[in-house]
């Protein structure tokens, strides 16, 4: 498995945790990668980082937060300029667990940076995206998702009525939604891209510190984190579901990938389970039409 070395793949959070991993695998294999990330600082610290493991490694950075509409908006030209076209684009930013916040557009957190940022994201990037067999857009998914309710006509958090844990779920059912649907509109445009969607199971990175889910206080909870622990797979076990949907050649477009083991906790890359929501397409629909409203971002039209 590996993409040709001619590729060109952009990593969304590409800094740490899951997106660092991607893109040293990506960069071993040959590609070029665009590592686009919130913190100028920290993208050229992880750049510096990946180079003296890989240092023939062909790398840019760019700047992105993806809860922010115009650090978006600027992104296509930026990638136009420094980098030209792309092959592969992979929504792996993502936060999990925050207390209720919002964007400067009032858009709860979660649901601005784990799905709409992606949804524009797309959007504002397709036309570059080469129009050729191999070409990608890959969603990371998570296990969550299956905990996630979707509400069209309410997306956003209500004050009051805010759970870290849902407003996660709501983001990763929405972007699970999403996937499928691009894949249709694809199809529906005799598209050669394609879209698929990946998920890692469990990984050992910094997403979940602070939140209670990653330091219980009760005995109880220490005690199954513990057990769970030995569970969890490196990170980059975790990352092969992603790298298996981003590059493997037998990949088909509206596939969702995750750990073949127990639970989809672990294991070598599979087919995974989607929640019905997710399945939905008239379901799909609306939430498409509420994010091109949201936005303002129109693209490949029913
Ligand atoms: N770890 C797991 O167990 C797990 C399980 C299921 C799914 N996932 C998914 O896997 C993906 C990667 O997560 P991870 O575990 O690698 O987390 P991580 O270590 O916390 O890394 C997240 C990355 O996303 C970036 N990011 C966050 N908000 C952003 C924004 N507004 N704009 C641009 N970049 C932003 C972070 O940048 P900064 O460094 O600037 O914060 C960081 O580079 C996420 O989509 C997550 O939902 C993870």
């Amino acid at each position: 498995m590996g993409p040709d070395h001619r590729r060109v793949v952009l990593v969304t959070g590409a800094n740490a945790g899951l997106g660092f991993e991607l893109s040293l695998a990506l960069a071993r294999a040959g590609a070029h990668v665009v590592m686009a990330c919130r913190s100028p600082t920290r993208a050229e610290d992880a750049c510096a980082r990946l180079l003296r493991r890989v240092p023939h490694a062909r790398l840019s950075t760019l700047p992105l937060d993806l809860s922010e509409p115009d650090s978006i908006a600027q992104l296509p030209h930026l990638l136009e300029q420094q980098v030209g076209q792309l092959d592969v684009l992979i929504h792996n930013a993502g936060v999990f667990g925050l207390p209720l916040s919002r964007n400067s557009a009032g858009q709860e957190m979660h649901f601005a940076t784990n799905y709409l940022g992606p949804f524009a994201l797309t959007g504002m990037l397709l036309s570059l995206v080469h129009d050729a067999p191999g070409a990608r857009v890959v969603c990371v998914g998570s296990l969550a998702h299956r905990l996630g309710k979707l509400r069209i006509e309410d997306p956003y958090a209500r004050e009051g009525d805010y759970r870290p844990l849902a407003a996660y779920g709501r983001s990763k059912v929405a972007l699970l939604s999403y996937t499928l649907e691009l894949e249709r509109r694809l199809r529906a445009h005799s598209s050669h891209i394609i879209a698929v969607g990946a998920h890692p199971g469990m990984a050992p990175t910094d997403i979940a510190r602070g939140h209670a889910v990653a330091n219980p206080r009760s005995g109880l909870g220490k005690w199954l984190n513990r057990r769970m622990e030995s569970l969890i797979p490196s990170v980059t076990e975790a990352a092969q579901p992603i790298l298996h949907a981003a590059c493997a050649p037998t990949v088909q477009g509206g596939e969702y990938y995750g750990p073949g083991g127990l639970l989809e906790i672990a294991g070598a890359p599979a087919r995974a389970r989607v929640h019905r929501q997710a399945l939905d397409p008239s379901l799909a629909t609306q939430l498409w039409s509420a994010s091109e409203h949201i936005t303002g971002v129109r693209y490949l039209s029913r």
